[in-house]
């Protein structure tokens, strides 16, 4: 059935321009497609008749006026290894090298056994979605099973998701790897025909390809990967530039690159659909090469912060053209919510305009503008996802500020203030004003959500 959601509306059309829309009107068709945003509606009986939707043909989901709250675009969490989930917060004293050999290829190795797979990937999904998180892009481990595992429990529960096997053929321990070139090309390729079997469109879950990153790829599976990704025009994954150590270790292992990116572009893996995470410490020519090729950069400041990797400079990549979108880099970083990571982009943001350049600062628009309409940008998603314009789809949270047990504290004198009330949900907010969620048009989650 149509459906006409009814209330505040709130979303991002451009970077700096995050519209308020109070008394405003969406109508969802039966396939999850926005037919029309209308503003200063009357009511939403009077809007479906200007729209000759007949009454009857549709419900009405509507924003209680007496509350602070607001329908909100869902969130894109454009980087999470669904199978680090465990491991949130559990970092030590560590940086990047020594964290991947002590936490995180231990835990990694145990999805050989489905049950683990089966344990980690359905809680990581109900909760990420529980945060109003709509589309992520999942590493999952090098294990076929298990993989397919995380695309069948993302397409049974609704959550929108690019599921990446983890190519690593090269310096990688021998309990967990891919043992040779051909059993990574073999994997890949199952995983993809698995998830073209239970989603032949792709319009839930859609594989990604995924390097884990060029420190533990030969030059052969890259380009292999980056050879497969423009003949079936299938997106990428992978880390670029995120620790100094590491940025070293893949100029010694793969001499004929000029730079980390360049690495990446000689093997075909720079493409339109190619997802970076991290991008601390680019140069001014990989900056320009990415901004060239029109690959996209996953923002990780939470993950940047705990690992010690830096601070990435996101207005500097903004400025040269270079889409950029949100990742919350379970489990480098700590928190499986898009919400918390834009507060901890605003404020890498100003610890960087600290140093002296003020042009650094981001501000509550732009990293709402990152988490949505920046995150579809990164995912290749922009002409069907990240705002409520008509044509898109209807992947949405409602947001309730003044619900049971909020973290956010609302006064009266603050009701009328749509801007304030933005800014105590980014820095105070969490998954507990997440009332209900959609993907496509359906309830998948939230508070109010019951099956
Ligand atoms: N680089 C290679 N693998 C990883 C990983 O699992 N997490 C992060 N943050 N960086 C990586
Ligand atoms: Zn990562």
């Amino acid at each position: 059935m149509r459906t006409i959601y009814f209330g505040t509306f709130v979303h991002s059309l451009t970077l700096s321009d995050l519209q308020v829309l109070p008394s405003a009107a969406v109508g969802v068709d039966e396939d999850g497609t926005i037919e029309f945003l209308d503003q200063n509606a009357d009511s939403p009986e009077v809007v479906a008749e200007k729209h000759s939707w007949p009454v009857g043909s549709y419900s009405i989901v509507s924003t209680d006026p007496a509350s602070a709250s607001f329908f909100f675009p869902g969130f894109f969490d454009t980087h999470i290894h669904a199978s680090q989930y465990p491991n949130v917060g559990l970092f030590g004293k560590t940086t990047l090298l020594d964290w991947l050999n002590t936490y995180t290829f231990p835990l990694e190795s145990s999805f050989a056994d489905l049950k683990v797979a089966d344990s980690v990937y359905s809680r990581v999904i109900a909760r990420t979605l529980g945060n109003g998180t709509t589309t992520a892009a999942y590493y999952a481990t090098v294990h076929t099973a298990g993989t397919n595992r995380l695309a069948d429990l993302a397409l049974s529960v609704g959550q929108r998701a690019f599921i990446g096997r983890c190519c690593m053929d090269a310096n990688s321990p021998d309990y967990y790897c891919d043992k040779s070139l051909e059993e990574a090309q073999k994997a890949t390729l199952d995983v993809i025909e698995h998830i073209k079997k239970i989603d032949p469109n792709y319009d839930i879950v859609c594989p990604i390809l995924t390097p884990r990153f060029a420190a533990s790829c030969t030059k052969e599976l890259l380009s292999w990967l980056g050879k497969l990704s423009t003949d079936t025009n299938l997106p990428v994954q992978t880390h670029i530039s995120e620790n100094l150590l590491e940025v070293d270790l893949v100029k010694s292992m793969h001499p004929f690159g000029n730079s980390y990116a360049d690495v990446y572009d000689k093997c075909g893996l720079l493409g339109e659909r190619t997802i970076l995470a991290h991008a601390v410490h680019l140069t001014e020519d990989e900056r320009a090469l990415i901004a060239r090729r029109g690959s996209g950069v996953s923002h990780c400041p939470a993950s940047n912060s705990a690992l010690t990797s830096g601070e990435t400079r996101v207005k500097w990549l903004l400025d040269a053209g270079v889409k950029v979108g949100l990742g919350t880099d379970v489990s480098g970083g700590f928190t499986p919510s898009i919400l918390h990571t834009a507060r901890q982009a605003l404020l890498v943001s100003r610890h960087l305009s600290m140093k002296g350049d003020e042009s650094h600062k981001l501000s509550i628009e732009e990293v709402l503008y990152l988490a949505t309409v920046g995150g579809a940008n990164v995912c290749g998603l922009d002409n069907k996802l990240g705002n409520f314009l008509p044509g898109k789809k209807w992947d949405a949270q409602l947001i309730t500020l003044d619900c049971k047990d909020s973290p956010v504290d609302i006064f009266p004198w603050e009701r009328e203030k749509p801007e304030d009330l933005i800014a105590k949900w980014l820095f105070n907010g969490d998954d507990r004003n997440v009332t209900k969620v959609w993907v496509n048009g359906k309830l998948v989650a939230g508070t109010a959500f019951t099956l």
